[in-house]
């Protein structure tokens, strides 16, 4: 029999500065309206010149210990999705394992997935649970996307921003992990990118600005083929009806796709949870922002379903299944 797990706690933290519509305006030929229209966001957090994804993610466990009046030194394995690590290499998962005083035993490495990365570092933890060779694996989705955003780009400035997400896997006897599905595509690998080593894929020449650039119209419409057949594979394979789903939690990336994606699959709207509005697109950071948002304010509680579901870059996309059962859901969170 495979060793169950289960999320038993969960802590998050978002930069102070804050970059709202009116703010763009100023940089941008764009307006409070369009944003608000084409995809509901009101503003997003910036990091400072000095603030980097490793101090996100500090701050989002500091955030987890506190709530949850638990240490992490002797967690077993420290997975960071990232699309903004501090550096290409070291990981910033190697360091988040010095800075938070965990075991030098213990593994450490960063995960590229992109939007999808938070919901592939769930999968891969439960996996290292399940095979009984882990015990306690912190999983944080963490994203400094300021800076590498284009400015000039009123097509992509006006949705990124920067924020950490943090949540402690732990083995348990009963398994909260109740279905996964994932998936990869990188025939759509130019869709939205930045460049690296090379600056052509897929036969075309991508641009090379070290930003971020994206055809939002395509991954738009991949993404709303996509995830409600992934979700809808995954609910079979796992044996649950869709009703049965207390909370949807989608990638926050436009609520012109959450709201035609709910309809799809028969979810009320009202039963999912997003971090946009306030936050922005924070790519990794922006499912565990909207499932703690839930938290923070009462609408989620214990035993609650949760479907989460990653899509982006890749293009990659990946869905979870849980039963929430935190260790208990009860400590003041700091605020946000
Ligand atoms: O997180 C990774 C995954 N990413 C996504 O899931 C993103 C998916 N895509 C989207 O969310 C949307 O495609 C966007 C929000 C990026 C864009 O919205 P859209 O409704 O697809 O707009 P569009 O690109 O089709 O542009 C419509 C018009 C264009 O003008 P014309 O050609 O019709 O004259 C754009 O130039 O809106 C113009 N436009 C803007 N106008 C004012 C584009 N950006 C802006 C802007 N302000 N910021």
């Amino acid at each position: 029999m495979t060793q169950g797990a289960r999320i038993t706690a969960i802590g998050t933290y978002v930069p102070a500065k804050r970059l709202t519509n009116h703010d763009l305006e100023k940089m941008v030929e764009t307006n409070d309206e369009w944003i608000l229209q084409r995809t509901g966001i009101r503003e997003r957090r910036i990091t400072r010149t000095d603030e980097y994804t490793s101090d996100l993610c500090i701050a989002a466990v500091e955030d987890l210990m506190r709530r949850f009046g638990i240490k992490v030194d002797d967690v077993d394995f420290v997975l960071v999705a990232t699309s903004t690590p501090d550096f290409p290499f070291p990981s910033t998962a190697s360091i988040l394992q010095n800075r938070l005083g965990i075991s030098t035993a213990a593994g450490a490495m960063d995960l590229s997935a992109a939007c999808a990365g938070f919901v592939y570092g769930l999968h891969l933890a439960h996996s290292l649970i399940a095979s009984g060779l882990h015990r306690k694996v912190l999983v944080v989705g963490a994203e400094s996307l300021s800076k590498i955003t284009d400015y000039t780009d009123r097509s992509t400035c006006i949705l990124f921003g920067d924020g950490a997400g943090a949540v402690l896997v732990e083995a348990s006897e009963t398994d909260q992990f109740l279905g996964h599905h994932l998936g990869s595509d990188g025939s759509g690998a130019h869709q939205v990118y930045r460049t690296g080593l090379t600056a052509s894929v897929n036969g075309v020449e991508l641009t090379d600005s070290g930003r971020i650039v994206q055809n939002g119209r395509e991954v738009f419409r991949w993404a709303l083929r996509t995830v409600p057949q992934g979700v809808q594979e995954l609910l079979n394979r796992a044996g649950i009806e869709m009703e049965q789903v207390d909370w949807f939690i989608p990638h926050s990336a436009n609520l012109r796709m959450i709201e035609p994606i709910c309809e799809k699959l028969n979810h009320p709207f009202e039963r999912s949870l997003y971090s946009l509005v306030e936050y922005g697109n924070t790519s990794a950071a922006s499912i565990p922002l909207a499932l703690d948002l839930g938290i923070r304010d009462g609408r989620v509680k214990n035993g609650d379903v949760a479907l989460l579901y990653g899509f982006g870059s890749g293009l990659t996309h990946a869905g979870q299944l849980v039963r929430l059962d935190f260790d208990p859901m009860v400590a003041e969170p700091t605020p946000l």
